[in-house]
């Protein structure tokens, strides 16, 4: 969202200028003192709009409370002697900064996970390519599991995260995918049926993105190589075929993220695929670390909640992110 501010008078300009200043000062000093107070006042408040947004819209997009939010409101309030519109303008100044102070975080060091539960920012959304693996959580996956100059393999490339995470972070790659995307001459084009690529040296941590099957039908191809355009019994045959190389390799570190299939399967049928997996590589593998990486409820529509709700089923938002390590001898 922009709240973009078009000033044309010069006195006015300065005018706004000096609030500027005095806003920023003031809004390091508000969202460390206000609490409690604030919160009251949200309850007095109700819901105010500005434009089509509600201050929790708002509060949203900027990962901050709603409490900072109406102190800025406050704070503007604070000023009879202002104009409307420039009480209005401080107030946007006031957010439009808070969202660059945001970004800018998210920049520097807000990628680091402290939980292993790893929701989304809105500002860290990435949506250009279906079924993308965010970046923000390949850096968590990396810097968690792996070491510098560790060799990732990621076979179900996509849109060549990996590699651009591998690249940002000091780690070596070796990327494939059966569709190659057109400007991503780093990744081979490679279908996992057939087993693992000649040229391949042992790797790591082996990154396994596969299509969520049925999820994703017809989305990355049409081809009947696609692992998500075939039958379930196929697509757990193909997974387990490619685990037993690895495992018959002796790979160190196993990581694979996938998300229950139910709303597209039969009957809506709770299909949890990261179980199938940890039965195939339980033996020669012990679970190093469990993250889950919730969907938005924004996945569903109206219709579709109240058929579950009719069907008396809850509704699958979690998504799996698994680290599996080889058992020592
Ligand atoms: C969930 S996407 C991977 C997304 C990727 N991690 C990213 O961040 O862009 C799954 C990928 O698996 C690929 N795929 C499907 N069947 C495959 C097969 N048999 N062999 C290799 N890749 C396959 C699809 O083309 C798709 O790009």
């Amino acid at each position: 969202m922009k709240a973009e501010i078009v000033i044309k008078d010069e006195w006015y300009q300065k005018l706004i200028f000096d609030l500027k200043k005095l806003a920023f000062e003031k809004i390091i000093e508000i969202k460390h003192s206000i609490g409690k107070r604030i919160l009251k006042d949200i309850s007095r408040f109700g819901k105010p709009k500005y434009g089509n947004k509600t201050i929790k819209n708002l509060a949203e997009d900027l990962d901050c409370s709603q409490a900072d939010l109406y102190a800025c409101m406050k704070f503007a309030e604070k000023y009879p002697e202002l104009s409307n519109d420039i009480r209005k303008f401080s107030w946007f100044y006031i957010y439009n900064h808070l969202l660059y102070e945001h970004k800018e975080k998210s920049k520097e060091n807000e990628w680091l996970r402290i939980y292993n539960i790893w929701n989304l920012g809105k500002l860290e959304s990435e949506e250009d390519f279906f079924g993308i693996f965010p970046s923000v959580f390949m850096e968590n996956l990396l810097h968690y599991h792996t070491e510098k100059n560790d060799l990732i393999y990621d076979p179900f490339a996509g849109s060549g995260t990996t590699i651009d995470v591998c690249r940002k972070t000091n780690r070596r790659f070796y990327c494939s995918d059966l569709v190659v995307h057109p400007g991503r001459k780093d990744i081979e084009k490679w279908n996992v049926q057939n087993g693992l690529p000649k040229d391949l040296k042992k790797p790591d941590l082996v990154f396994l993105d596969p299509p969520y099957w049925i999820q994703a039908k017809d989305k990355y191809s049409k081809s009947s190589d696609d692992l998500a355009n075939m039958p379930l019994d196929e697509f757990y045959n193909i997974f387990n075929n490619f685990l037993k190389l690895l495992i018959n390799w002796k790979v160190k570190k196993i990581a694979i993220v996938i998300a229950p299939t139910q709303y597209s399967n039969i009957n809506h049928e709770f299909e949890d695929h990261i179980f199938k997996f940890h039965e195939i590589l339980s033996a020669n593998y012990r679970i190093e670390m469990r993250y889950i990486l919730p969907y938005s409820t924004e996945q569903y529509n109206g219709t579709q909640v109240e058929i579950m709700k009719k069907e008396k089923k809850a509704i699958n938002l979690i998504r799996d992110l698994v680290i599996w390590d080889l058992k020592i001898d």
